[in-house]
């Protein structure tokens, strides 16, 4: 079987989960899921971000210990994504022994390389996003305080990671790998920030400015950045150092947000990576932001979207449905509830539950609850056929291309002509016959439906998973991988029996 390896960010333990962090996973999920239906042997991981200045800050307020607050925020990310119904196959927290100890193994290796120094530095700090700021960063003259929120100007002796002798060497990289940065027009941003020479990296924070991070192996007196022992994850979580880590690195996907690519995975890591003689993750995906009214969603601004509060009210896959139908992956997207009402009640209520309740009700009132035998086709029945193989083609390339807006466009446009297809035929009018001709047609019109409901539903499952294996189960069929799964077949539910309770899958509000 084929290895694939996906990470998304590690989420920060200084604040709760909201949409952002819920669409990364869910995001994230829908691609793990595709590639386990095409057969793949996935490795999902995810996780929590835990040291750091705003984590022992937050603490402190709080009156509790760091440890304390990230075990009760690792707690609600780990809910979040079992309410959401989140794959993954591991969860690294970076206050586990597990990541330390590698994050140490690696200080070491590269201070003993001569690739970490020791410096005096004068500099202006932001707590806000942990870390010296550079001209670069300024806008119009300023460092914008709704970004980096109070600067300080301090001076301290630290440790510094060498970034400079590898700038060349990332520039040529990036520049001949078309696919490492999606969507691509993200590499001119990068290509953009090593235009200049790149101060080394600040790897080091004195103990009695911050104790909660990890020590470092060379010098007690201070602990790791905690970028620097953030991105290690991707790599100790899979056992760097060990025989099986070969089995999973490089890494096929990083998804992380656009406000992380530059400079923490495209300069960063990439370079430590390098410095350690490890391959080059294969791509970085960058998705965009959700937006509320046009603004990013914050706290202070009290905009946040609770993806709880939704999932709970309409369910986990209405949740997931709505961000997937509504954000092009790398574009921003705006969160409204009148949007979110909408794509509820007319593609998920309209559309597809009330097919399958219609479809379903006929079955039982004219069919004994037994899937009937297909007759002869017309072409209302070939039509429909043939619009299912090209929406399966359409729909898996657009997977594969992560258009996952545009594959949901293409399976609700072959829900909608199910539909039509029932209008056109009218079973209910064709149940009111005595021909044996009429007879013959409802039961190839209900077949026919069957099948291409089957189709839709399997086709849907990285997304629904549990509407997709809903809808199954009326047919009394298991999910499996894909292959012959997805292909027209007029024989593949003859006979069956069907679940005899109705179920309403997506209740009005
Ligand atoms: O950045 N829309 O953690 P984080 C979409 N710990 N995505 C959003 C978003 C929004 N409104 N807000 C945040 C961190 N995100 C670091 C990562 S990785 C080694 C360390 C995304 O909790 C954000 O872009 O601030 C990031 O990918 C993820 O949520 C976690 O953000
Ligand atoms: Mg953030």
């Amino acid at each position: 079987m084929k290895k694939f390896y996906l990470t998304t960010a590690i989420d920060y333990a200084n604040g709760h989960p909201h949409i952002g962090h819920a669409y990364e996973k869910i995001l994230a999920d829908v691609i793990c899921r595709t590639k386990r239906l095409l057969n793949y042997d996935v490795h999902f991981l995810t996780g929590l971000d835990e040291h750091g200045q705003k984590v022992e800050q937050t603490a402190k307020k709080h009156g509790i210990t760091p440890q304390i607050l990230c075990d009760s925020i690792a707690q609600e990310f780990i809910d979040m994504c079992t309410f959401l119904h989140i794959s993954y196959d591991d969860y690294i927290r970076t206050t586990q022994p597990r990541h330390k100890a590698i994050v140490r193994d690696i200080l070491q290796k590269l201070f003993d390389k001569n690739d970490i120094y020791k410096a005096e530095y004068t500099g202006f700090y932001s707590t806000r996003v942990e870390r010296f700021l550079q001209e670069k960063d300024k806008v119009d003259g300023v460092w914008p305080e709704n970004e980096f929120g109070q600067v300080m100007e301090i001076t301290e002796t630290n440790y510094f990671f060498k970034l400079n002798p590898h700038k060349q060497w990332l520039i040529d990289y990036i520049t001949s790998h078309e696919n490492f940065i999606f969507p691509k027009f993200r590499a001119k941003q990068v290509l953009e920030f090593l235009r200049e020479d790149i101060n080394d990296l600040c790897i080091s924070r004195p103990k009695n400015r911050l104790a909660w991070g990890i020590e470092l192996p060379f010098d007690p007196e201070y602990v790791t950045y905690v970028w620097f022992d953030a991105l290690i994850n991707y790599i100790s979580a899979v056992g760097y150092g060990t025989e099986n880590f070969s089995e999973f690195w490089p890494v096929d996907y990083h998804v992380i947000g656009k406000d992380i690519l530059v400079p923490a995975h495209a300069i960063y890591w990439p370079i430590m990576l390098h410095a350690l003689d490890l391959p080059m993750p294969k791509t970085f995906l960058a998705h965009g932001w959700w937006l509320c009214s046009g603004e990013k969603m914050s706290k202070s601004v009290g905009n946040v979207v609770d993806p709880l509060d939704y999932a709970k009210q309409f369910g986990p896959d209405a949740f997931r449905y709505f961000v997937i139908r509504e954000m092009t992956v790398g574009q921003d997207s705006d969160f409204s509830h009148e949007l979110f009402l909408s794509r509820y009640n007319n593609d998920l209520g309209n559309d597809l539950g009330n097919l399958v309740s219609r479809t379903h009700n006929m079955l039982q009132r004219y069919c004994k609850n037994t899937i009937p035998k297909i007759a002869p086709l017309e072409s209302p029945e070939n039509d429909l056929i043939n619009l299912w193989s090209k929406t399966r083609d359409s729909t898996l390339d657009a997977y594969d291309r992560l258009q996952f807006h545009t594959a949901l466009e293409d399976i609700f446009t072959f829900i909608g002509a199910i539909n039509k297809f029932l209008e056109i035929r009218a079973p209910w009018k064709l149940a009111k016959s005595d021909k044996p001709k009429d007879r013959e047609r409802l039961d190839t019109v209900l077949a026919v439906s069957s099948e291409a409901i089957r189709l839709a539903a399997t086709i849907l499952a990285p997304i629904l998973p549990i509407v997709s294996q809903q809808i199954l189960e009326i047919f009394q069929v298991k999910a499996i991988a894909w292959g012959k799964q997805l292909e027209w077949n007029n024989e593949y539910l003859f006979n069956r029996s069907l679940s005899a309770d109705s179920i309403i899958l997506f209740p009005r509000f």
